[in-house]
């Protein structure tokens, strides 16, 4: 197995390899077609730059065979052999292509439009946005919108260049106003606006400029398509909440329930919502492996594991152990989470809000706050809950079911030591004088 700093060290060198990749591709997309349609002056400096990217893509393909040989389960002859196969069979010959030094070439050469096999190279660019989208799931869809606009962006650089190559620059105007107005044109013929103050003038233009529309339709609606879609799942969250409001408000108006029932079934819904209790966890960690899952559940978990003192010295494993077990609950005011008398079936942890304990005589004995624990009795003694537990505003609380308890009372003598010894004083004090009087 490999140590995590290797592992982060490995991340750092692949993510800033990708990014000398698409900043090599972006200059060759950028300048290789401006340099077919206008002879630009091979200043030392863009030669430098050309044989520099020559050298990275040269340098790129040693560095594929090292990542397909550095694959998951390279110890795998298996897998390893399949990573080099993928990658001889899918990208080594774009990439020899690529790493050609066709500058060289052409200059030498009658046909400097061979420069253009370079632009093969943008393929790579779609794998380094998949990648960076799968290891850094957070940012999939910011980076989604990123690779939509790099795209865009370059390819009305594209059709910029094919305008002046057709057009021609007019005289008295420098390259740049020229440039101004092609990707002007472009962007509008694109977009499908089209002011018309640049018209083309002869057939191929007119060809050229349908080609240009027709390209623009099917990316316009590719990219309205795909911006809606992201934007809607930017707020996927927010999104559901309003569907399950309109779902709920039906199902009240349908059942004739009565305002103040309504009143209450809404406010619950808003906070439930607010507090993003309503992100269904189970839903969303079943598919991890177990020990990960735990992991995630024990990061969730912690405020309400820390604030409970008990467990300030125990260890890494019980902890997780009882995370899993924990079930976030929310009630709304005046909900009563446990009633005097019943059988019970959990103990509760409170997280957030504030709960009264209510005697037989309906008086107030004791509060609960935040990091307090309650209807633990009925479960260690195995009798009915000897007090009613009411919640005095909205509370979130974890409820810890008997399964669970038995479980981590048996693995955990601190925990349970601890509650023992709470509980019976708990007893104690239940027939003392309420906190009310
Ligand atoms: P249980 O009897 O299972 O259900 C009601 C719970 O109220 C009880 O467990 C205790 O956790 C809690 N409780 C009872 N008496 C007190 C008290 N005096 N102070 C704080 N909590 C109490």
């Amino acid at each position: 197995m490999k140590s995590i700093a290797r592992q982060y060290f490995e991340r750092i060198i692949d993510v800033v390899w990708s990014v000398l990749i698409l900043l090599g591709v972006t200059l060759g997309a950028v300048y290789i077609p401006l340099r077919l349609v206008r002879n630009i002056d091979q200043s030392i400096f863009s030669y430098t730059i050309a044989t520099s990217v020559t050298v990275l893509f040269i340098l790129d393909i040693g560095y594929n065979f090292y990542i397909a040989l550095r694959q998951q389960g390279s110890n795998h002859r298996r897998s390893r052999q399949s990573a080099l196969e993928r990658y001889i069979r899918r990208r080594l010959v774009i990439d020899i292509l690529a790493a050609l030094p066709i500058t060289l070439i052409t200059l030498l050469s009658a046909y400097p439009a061979l420069i253009l096999v370079r632009l093969v190279k943008m393929v790579r660019v779609r794998d380094i946005f998949t990648e960076w989208q799968r290891t850094a799931l957070q940012y999939a869809s910011t980076l989604r919108l990123i690779f939509l606009a790099y795209w865009l962006l370059i390819i009305a650089h594209w059709v910029a260049c094919g305008w002046i190559a057709l057009h021609g620059a007019p005289v008295g105007v420098t390259f740049q106003e020229y440039y101004i107005k092609a990707i002007y044109w472009a962007v509008t013929t694109l977009a499908t606006v089209g002011y018309g103050d640049i018209t083309p003038k002869t057939t191929t233009e007119m060809v050229y400029a349908i080609f240009v529309m027709l390209l623009g339709m099917v990316l316009y609606g590719y990219v309205v398509g795909n911006i809606a879609n992201l934007l809607s799942n930017l707020d996927a969250n927010r999104k559901r909440y309003y569907e399950q409001s309109e779902q709920i408000s039906a199902f009240m108006q349908s059942r004739k329930i009565p305002r103040a029932l309504q009143r209450r079934i809404s406010d619950y819904y808003a906070y439930y919502w607010e507090r993003h209790v309503g992100e269904d966890e189970s839903a969303i960690l079943d598919h991890l492996p177990p020990r990960l899952r735990a992991e995630v559940m024990m990061f969730l978990r912690r405020d309400v594991l820390s604030a409970a003192g008990i467990f300030g010295h125990a260890d890494d494993d019980t902890l997780r152990d009882l995370a899993k077990e924990l079930r976030p609950m929310l009630f709304a005011p005046g909900d009563i989470v446990c009633r005097m008398g019943e059988p019970g079936d959990a103990m509760y942890f409170v997280n957030n809000g504030t709960l009264e304990v209510v005697n037989a005589e309906q008086r107030t004995i004791a509060l609960l706050e935040e990091g307090d624990m309650f209807g633990e009795i009925a479960l260690l003694f195995d009798q009915p809950r000897t007090a009613t537990v009411r919640a005095r505003d909205y509370c979130d609380v974890y409820a810890l079911e008997k399964q669970g308890f038995t479980a981590v009372l048996a693995n955990h003598p601190l925990f349970q030591q601890h509650i023992r010894a709470m509980a019976k004083e708990r007893q104690n004090t239940e027939s003392h004088d309420s906190l009310e009087q």
